[in-house]
């Protein structure tokens, strides 16, 4: 199995202390940073592009994980790898040439993620499923945190737990994530835990650091 990691979201953060509260959640026990990037246009939201993940990048050691949700992505990815970000995650319907954008992820080193909207099946997945790092699911409609958990995410995490048997590709899971619903989302086979509100609540390191312990012990 793959190893239990928790993924504070940034864009729960105060935005007005970017680097305090990058080095708050590492110290409080984030294993990967998780940065939301929104462009207006795929999802009705915007929020930081790879400037601001770059000044980022010095205040943690920790994974980068970049979520684009952003149409189109392929212009932009490689200013995203010069930001420092480790993981490159992709939207499944942000484009007709998914095979082709994570192609040029793996070509710039980086490790490849394939995020699915509420509606969109594992089945998604199936030609390009040698390609990739990481499975994001989506347990909200993306575009804003703070939302509720939909629960038909828990299906989803168990195709998609049987489609990559034996394969060393994270499934991560990405909206409405708390201690009330991560034992379920474990049960059902997915192993990265990303979480906004849920750990941000407090305000200080003590707080995320009991945040974080909740949803992983669930
Ligand atoms: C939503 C983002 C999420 C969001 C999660 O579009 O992809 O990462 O920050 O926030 P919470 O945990 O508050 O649902
Ligand atoms: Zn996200």
């Amino acid at each position: 199995p793959r190893p239990l990691v928790i993924a504070p979201s940034i864009l729960a953060s105060d935005f007005s202390r970017l680097g305090e509260e990058v080095r708050a959640v590492d110290q409080a026990g984030a294993d990967w940073i998780h940065l939301d990037v929104m462009d207006g246009h795929f999802v009705p939201n915007i929020s930081y592009g790879p400037d601001v993940i770059k000044a980022m990048r010095p205040h943690t050691t920790k994974i980068f994980d970049a979520h684009l949700m952003i149409a189109p992505c392929d212009p932009y990815l490689e200013a995203f790898a010069k930001a420092g970000c480790d993981h490159i995650t992709i939207h499944a319907e942000a484009g007709p040439h998914l095979h082709r954008s994570l192609q040029a992820i793996r070509a710039l080193g980086k490790k490849a993620g394939v995020s699915l909207n509420p509606s969109t099946p594992a089945s998604a997945l199936e030609y390009v499923i040698d390609m990739i790092d990481l499975v994001l699911v989506m347990s909200v409609n993306p575009g804003f945190g703070g939302q509720a958990f939909i629960p038909s995410a828990i299906n989803k995490i168990q195709d998609i737990r049987a489609m990559t048997a034996g394969r060393p590709i994270d499934i991560e899971v990405d909206g409405g994530v708390s201690d009330k619903v991560s034992g379920q989302i474990a049960a059902a086979g997915a192993n990265a835990f990303v979480a906004g509100s849920a750990v941000f609540k407090g305000g200080t390191v003590e707080s995320y650091k009991a945040n974080i312990d909740a949803i992983r012990n669930a």
